[in-house]
């Protein structure tokens, strides 16, 4: 893990150097030379050195069909542009973990494609074609049988590397994995985490990397953090590089998918527009219910890492009797209890 307080440097660092070609600096600007750094972490870092931040007049930013995204599953979809030219690398049979982006984009160009991913909605999404498995990557299996495919899981261990390991198992020699790679200013470790990919990458076969190609969509979630710290977004600002692997002809051990504490694994529901995850991890001892109102989407973050329930209000709690929640919030509407009702009002969301 790199010391929280290097990665605070290189971030100030960053913002000195583009606050020498500018008396005021613009934001969406900004948030494009620091690497990935959570455009709040990006607010504070720049209040801390009084530099001044001009904001967008307007939010010019994407907005899709379907319920809004949900933190807790990781639901960050690529832009159109990005979605359209990764699924023209593709050859031949196709494979896409997470990706269902790219399977839109597939589909509206009629080519055969096989998608696994674990969210329900995405045929309201992206009204994809084509075979879909709603399911987990991690029970995923297919012998070599693909010439190319595209992963993009959740930016987090094991997530990464048991994707990757999934997918050369899938692909045929000769073929092509396509991922992303997150910035280097993702979170303190990300230089590290970049590091222990393209490890796993190169025992895969040959790889390039393209600094900044992928473009991403801001969800929902990320925006109304952004707002609660003060900031606003124009347009889209988040990147990644794009790791190319063209399959060798190696084995690749199937990396062990640990079996995951169920206490740990979100449920999403939805209600209306909005997503409510909740895991059944009972509170520690001691601990007393809460709300909070996020103004950062992390995991990491230590209001997020206790609690049970978080939405994509960027809203999160931890309630006493999560399981009770999950069950009743399964029922119909007019069977939720007056506390339940209350809870969703305090956690912003629309029912
Ligand atoms: C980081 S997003 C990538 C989306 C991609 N950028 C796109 O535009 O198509 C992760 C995707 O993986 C899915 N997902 C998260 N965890 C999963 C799991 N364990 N198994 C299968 N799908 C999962 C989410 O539903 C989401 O579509």
């Amino acid at each position: 893990m790199v010391p929280e307080s290097e990665y605070d440097h290189e971030l100030t660092w960053i913002l000195k150097a583009a606050s020498t070609s500018a008396q005021r600096l613009q934001f969406d600007e900004l948030l494009r030379k620091t690497d990935g750094a959570f455009p709040s972490d990006v607010l504070s870092a720049a209040r801390r050195l009084d530099l001044q931040i001009d904001f967008a007049d307007h939010e010019a930013l994407e907005v899709r069909d379907g319920p809004d995204p949900s933190p807790a599953q990781g639901e960050f979809y690529f832009d159109r542009a990005t979605a359209k030219f990764l699924a023209s690398a593709l050859m031949g049979r196709v494979l896409l973990l997470g990706a269902p982006s790219v399977a839109a984009e597939l589909t509206h160009q009629d080519r055969p494609l096989t998608l696994v991913d674990s969210s329900p909605w995405l045929n309201e999404r992206f009204g994809i074609t084509g075979s879909l498995r709603v399911g987990t990557v991690e029970t995923f299996r297919a012998g070599a049988a693909f010439d190319s495919a595209v992963l993009d899981p959740p930016w987090y261990f094991p997530e990464m590397t048991t994707w990757l390991s999934i997918a050369a198992n899938a692909v045929k020699a000769g073929g092509t994995i396509l991922m992303p790679l997150l910035g280097r200013l993702t979170r303190p470790s990300a230089t590290r985490d970049r590091i222990e990919i393209l490890e796993m990458a190169s025992r895969v076969g040959s790889v390039s990397v393209v600094e900044n190609v992928v473009a991403y969509d801001s969800p929902h979630f990320e925006r109304r953090a952004i707002a609660r710290s003060g900031g606003r977004l124009g347009r889209e600002w988040r990147r990644a590089s794009l790791l190319k692997i063209s399959r060798s002809d190696a084995d690749i051990e199937p990396l062990l998918v640990r079996n995951q504490d169920p206490s740990t694994v979100w449920v999403d529901r939805r209600i209306g527009q909005s997503i409510v995850s909740i895991r059944r991890k009972n509170p520690e001892s001691g601990t007393r219910p809460v709300v909070h109102l996020l103004d950062g989407i992390s995991r990491r973050d230590p209001r997020i890492a206790a609690s049970n329930v978080w939405t994509s209000e960027s809203t999160a709690a931890v309630v006493d009797r999560p399981e009770v929640l999950l069950d009743e919030l399964s029922q119909v509407e007019s069977s939720w209890s007056s506390a339940t009702r209350a809870l969703l009002d305090r956690l912003e969301i629309d029912h």
